[in-house]
């Protein structure tokens, strides 16, 4: 080879790598596009399916209409990521077929090959799903939803659906669906938890294909002013004892309007979950969390992710190529409370992945209101806040651009309550109901507090008294949040004040 052919073909190398990140970071970069957190590369995306953890990866599926920013025939988009912060969106896993659109569910590996899916030694990984039929339901079919498998022997990447689909089929209950599937090793089945309009239906099978009613759960417990969707069943340890915890997710009916995620605190038997008592229970008061379920197969953690969104606007919010994000994976544990054992949420440590600088700030006396704005200078709205306190008081934080939008975020001592403002926050004339005050009560009873936001440009979650309390809430300011205050009536000490930038997981 000739220098100049050389050369020619080392600038076409260097053209295609660098339009190649050219790309990659321009996709990501549009206004309240997260950065750390994982939305789709384009289009429309909602509840999060099949997330399980295999060999070495954790696996995200997503409802996903990839040809239009709206709700639309749904398919299971798919990421992947080895450490549940760094996200790599994948090609579309499965698509809409003769049976109809494919609807929420979850994937387990079927290390025995119970299903017979598996070939050559091959374990198969295997989704179980609710196949929605949109002729059926303009029909006024009472039958248009069933539950279907599809399995993978190459990581996910490619899927068969079965032939016998589908597997479960409705004995004529409109909502019928998002199956979320568990092996429960005792008695060597699979577990189904299944939504089924206003309560819970267990179903259990030996081999994921011929599936038993077990029983019924919730008819008279729990939230009832919407549907019931995207459940979710796992074991929990407090103090050496093992809980059950059910998560259902409903669709209107949240405590702060619109869809929201209760779950219950109780035991499971293998046939019956018997719930400790008949107080409502909520994972997240705010209002953009939703069909939040956790992965199979990561061992003692129990890890949540939900979708940023509420159901009253998730189609109406001003993004342009994109729609709707996920949450932070959250880790859950039992803790006490005032309303009995309750779940707490963390974001989970792996955040620590992304951190590019963290400030720490001994003490700081409140009286009136401290700025610390020049604190979170270039931090690009994305970064983590930690406050501790040794007395809770009143307090506001404040997050605001030179435009004077605001989001406002803070405890009201009298209501002993936490609040979200988003009323000033930019805009919010897309849907009536946006714009907004949202409340959450506290649920800790020590005098001492703690507070972690995690704000990414158009987002944050909080999570207070050590997760006790959490609230997520998206805002669509003009310009980015680049200020921070915090205010209090009266001398509010603040210590381990800790501010970190985090880092975009688009351009590595
Ligand atoms: C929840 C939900 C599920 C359903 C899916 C359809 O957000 O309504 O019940 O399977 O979305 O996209």
């Amino acid at each position: 080879m000739n220098i100049k052919k050389a050369l020619l073909i080392a600038c076409c190398l260097f053209l295609v790598i660098g339009l190649k990140a050219q790309d990659k970071s321009s996709v990501y970069t549009d206004q309240y596009r997260p950065q750390f957190h994982f939305s789709p590369q384009a289009h429309w995306m909602n509840d999060p399916n099949g997330m399980v953890y295999y060999n070495h990866t954790y696996h995200l599926f997503f409802q996903y209409y990839p040809n239009a920013t709206v709700w639309g025939p749904m398919h299971w988009g798919h990421a992947e990521s080895t450490d549940l912060i760094h996200w790599k969106q994948l090609p579309t896993a499965l698509f809409p077929d003769s049976l109809g659109y494919i609807f929420s569910g979850s994937a387990v590996i079927d290390s025995n090959n119970t299903s017979g899916f598996g070939k050559n030694g091959k374990i198969p990984l295997v989704a179980i799903f609710t196949h929605h039929d949109p002729k059926g339901e303009k029909e006024g079919k009472d039958n248009f939803q069933n539950e279907s498998l599809a399995y993978s022997l190459d990581n996910g990447t490619t899927w068969t659906k079965y032939k016998g689909n589908p597997v479960l089929k409705n004995p004529g209950i409109r909502d019928f669906r998002d199956p979320k599937v568990m092996w429960y090793a005792k008695e060597k089945k699979w577990v189904m938890t299944l939504a089924t309009k206003d309560h819970i239906t267990f179903y259990s099978a030996p081999d994921l294909k011929t599936w038993k009613k077990e029983s019924e759960f919730g008819l008279t417990q729990g939230a009832h002013g919407g549907v019931w969707e995207c459940p979710d069943l796992f074991p929990l340890k407090l103090n050496g004892k093992t809980y059950w915890v059910l998560i259902v997710n409903l669709n209107p009916g949240g405590p702060n309007g619109g869809s929201a995620t209760q779950y219950f605190v109780g035991n499971f038997d293998g046939e019956k979950f018997t719930a400790m008592d008949t107080q409502t229970r909520w994972l997240d008061y705010g209002p953009d969390e939703y069909a939040g379920i956790t992965w199979n197969n990561t061992g003692t953690r129990r890890i949540f992710l939900g979708w940023m969104s509420n159901w009253e606007y998730a189609n109406q919010v001003p993004t342009e190529k994109w729609r709707n994000a996920m949450t932070i994976p959250r880790e859950l544990s039992l803790k006490e409370s005032k309303k009995g054992i309750v779940l707490a949420s963390a974001p989970i440590p792996e955040l620590k992945n992304i951190v590019a600088k963290t400030i720490q700030l001994k003490s700081i006396s409140v009286n009136k209101v401290v700025d610390l704005s020049t604190k979170i200078n270039g931090f690009n709205s994305q970064y983590t806040l930690k406050l501790n306190m040794v007395q809770l008081k009143d307090y506001t934080i404040r997050l605001s651009n030179k435009k004077g939008e605001e989001l406002l975020i803070g405890y009201d001592q009298q209501k002993e309550q936490y609040f979200i403002d988003r009323t000033k926050s930019g805009k919010t004339d897309f849907q009536k109901d946006f714009s907004g005050r949202f409340t959450a009560p506290r649920l800790a009873t020590a005098k001492a507090s703690n507070l972690t936001l995690v704000v990414d440009k158009a987002s944050v979650e909080v999570f207070a008294d050590g997760g006790l309390t959490v609230m997520t809430c998206i805002f669509f300011p003009d310009s980015p949040y680049n200020n921070l205050t915090i205010s209090s009536a009266g001398n509010l000490n603040l210590y381990n004040v800790q501010i970190s930038a985090l880092k975009s997981i688009w351009n590595k």
